[in-house]
């Protein structure tokens, strides 16, 4: 299959693991750019450049196929290195760099001087636009369907898709809600270069996360997400559980006069023991709508093989025939 997407990347299938706190180690990386995908390595989930540079070693060990690492950048009273990551990044000779969270243009200047390629993450058209117009190399369309952060608009990716069709000239990605070849052919027909799955992912043998967290996928239904920090204008999609509620219930009592401080108990440093040690409780954690379509744990490869091979009978058949 062969996209602007694939081009790009260098990849044989045009799906993107998106990065993932505490999810997107080397492990998940190498696999899936094993299977013929684009794997990413979540930087902050490493921290500093160090340990960056180790954990991209340890991917190269794993794989000799292209992947890539993703920087987010986050409000914080102290911020990570990023200087010092991207400078791990270029010394490491990665060449595709996914950015997400605030704009990523002051950052943009020593990537683009070591030749890397950006794809920055954008959940509105307006971003989308300002991406390409500081010279972003394409975008990852997130829709409200999405695991994780799906910004304040709440459009989903039947009409923010072929708006960015209409709108975009980089390439772009439909990132929120992919499981399937059918994600896959839809968000072609709309007009994307190829699909980036964040979720889905975490329900295979590879990811280096505790049964707990694929077992918790399992049993979801599209019904069991949740949005959270809406008020503080910072929505985060999380799957529900006791966090989630007692976090909501602050919300709701709270008001107007809540801030970060007061629910922060529930969302700061809570991945390592949910995602490591399966405490599924112990705080709120990203997850999309899309884990109502997630019914087994197959090995990244069996799920990319998957989707190819349906993309391709819906496109050669059932599409050919109607
Ligand atoms: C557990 C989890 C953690 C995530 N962490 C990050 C992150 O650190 N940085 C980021 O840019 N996106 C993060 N995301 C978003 C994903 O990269 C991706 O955009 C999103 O999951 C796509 O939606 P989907 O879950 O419906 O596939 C995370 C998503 C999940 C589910």
């Amino acid at each position: 299959m062969k996209t602007r997407i694939t081009e790009m990347l260098g990849v044989e299938y045009p799906i993107i693991q998106g990065g993932m706190h505490y999810v997107g180690f080397a492990e998940l990386a190498a696999a899936v750019s094993n299977a013929g995908g684009f794997g990413i390595i979540t930087g902050l989930t490493q921290g500093t450049p160090e340990k960056l540079k180790r954990e991209i070693e340890r991917c190269k060990e794993m794989t000799e196929k292209p992947f890539g690492v993703n920087l987010t950048f986050l409000p914080s009273l102290t911020p990570p290195d990023y200087p010092g990551l991207i400078q791990a990044i270029v010394d490491s000779n990665i060449r595709i760099v996914e950015t997400a969270g605030y704009n990523p243009e002051k950052y943009l200047p020593p990537l683009k001087d070591a030749g890397i390629k950006v794809i920055h993450k954008c959940t509105s058209i307006r971003h989308s636009l300002k991406a390409q117009s500081i010279g972003c190399d394409a975008v990852s369309v997130d829709g409200f369907e999405c695991g994780g952060h799906p910004g304040e608009d709440d459009i989903p990716n039947f009409i923010l898709l072929p708006r960015a069709a209409d709108e975009l000239e980089i390439p772009f990605v439909a990132s929120g809600g992919m499981a399937d070849g059918r994600s896959l052919v839809a968000s072609l027909a709309m007009g994307a270069e190829g699909i980036n799955m964040g979720t889905r992912f975490i329900a295979t043998k590879e990811a280096p996360v505790h049964e707990n967290v694929k077992q918790a996928l399992l049993n979801a239904t599209e019904l069991d997400t949740r949005l959270v920090m809406r008020p503080l204008r910072n929505t985060e999609r999380v799957l529900n559980n006791v966090a989630v509620e007692r976090l909501l219930k602050k919300e709701k009592s709270l008001g107007q006069d809540i801030d970060f401080a007061a629910i922060q108990d529930e969302v700061v440093g809570v991945y390592p023991e949910i995602m490591l040690n399966g405490k599924m409780d112990s705080g709120v954690w990203s997850c999309g709508l899309v884990t109502g379509l997630i019914n087994d744990v197959p090995t990244v490869k069996e799920l990319i093989d998957r989707i190819i091979s349906q993309a391709k009978y819906l496109i050669n058949q059932r599409l050919a025939e109607l």
